[in-house]
């Protein structure tokens, strides 16, 4: 079964990092399901009944984007508000999301100093982990990139990109 990468990103034609993690995904495009929710949704019109039957037909889900403001982007929040509905993903049957693997793949501006103490990256995203256990979901290490904002080498960023897709398939 594929992979699905949900990636959200406002401005991906301007993006080093996510683009980069796009192209070394694209080169397994027969193990993993790439999914923009920018681009299938300009006019943030979420087709619930697709992503919910994107999301069965996948068991591995990897949740890609940008960190902004210490946060997942309000598009992602958006989705998750409306896709993880009442009966579907929590309450009466809802246990679509039972068992799911979920990971977590972030960049971020600031550098890994700024996240050291107190304010991991998993601990920021506390309250998303919360939701997908909360659903019955389990949770996977998360993959990172820092210091998206102080002009990283190309090495650095392909060497990422390159383990970003080694632990999501092996
Ligand atoms: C609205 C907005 C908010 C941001 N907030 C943060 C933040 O809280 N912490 C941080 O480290 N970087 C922040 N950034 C920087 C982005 O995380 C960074 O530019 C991005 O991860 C780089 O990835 P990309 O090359 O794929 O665009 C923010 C950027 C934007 C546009």
């Amino acid at each position: 079964m594929k992979h699905l990468v949900i990636v959200t990103h406002p401005n991906i034609e301007n993006s080093i990092i996510n683009k980069a993690w796009i192209n070394e995904l694209n080169l397994i495009n027969d193990q993993v399901t790439i999914h923009q929710l920018y681009k299938e949704y300009p006019d943030y019109k979420i087709d619930i009944q697709k992503e919910q039957e994107m999301i069965l037909a996948h068991d591995n889900i990897i949740f890609q984007f940008p960190l902004h403001w210490f946060n997942i982007p309000f598009f992602l929040k958006k989705w998750i508000d409306e896709v993880m509905a009442y009966g579907w993903a929590f309450g009466p049957n809802g246990d679509n999301l039972k068992n799911k693997k979920i990971r977590f793949a972030v960049s971020t501006g600031g550098d890994a100093d700024a996240y050291a103490s107190g304010n991991s990256i998993d601990e920021l995203l506390k309250s998303l982990s919360t939701t997908f256990l909360y659903c019955g979901s389990e949770i996977l290490p998360s993959h990172l990139f820092y210091g998206a904002g102080k002009e990283p080498n190309l090495n650095e960023i392909n060497k990422n990109a390159k383990s970003y897709v080694k632990i999501i398939t092996e």
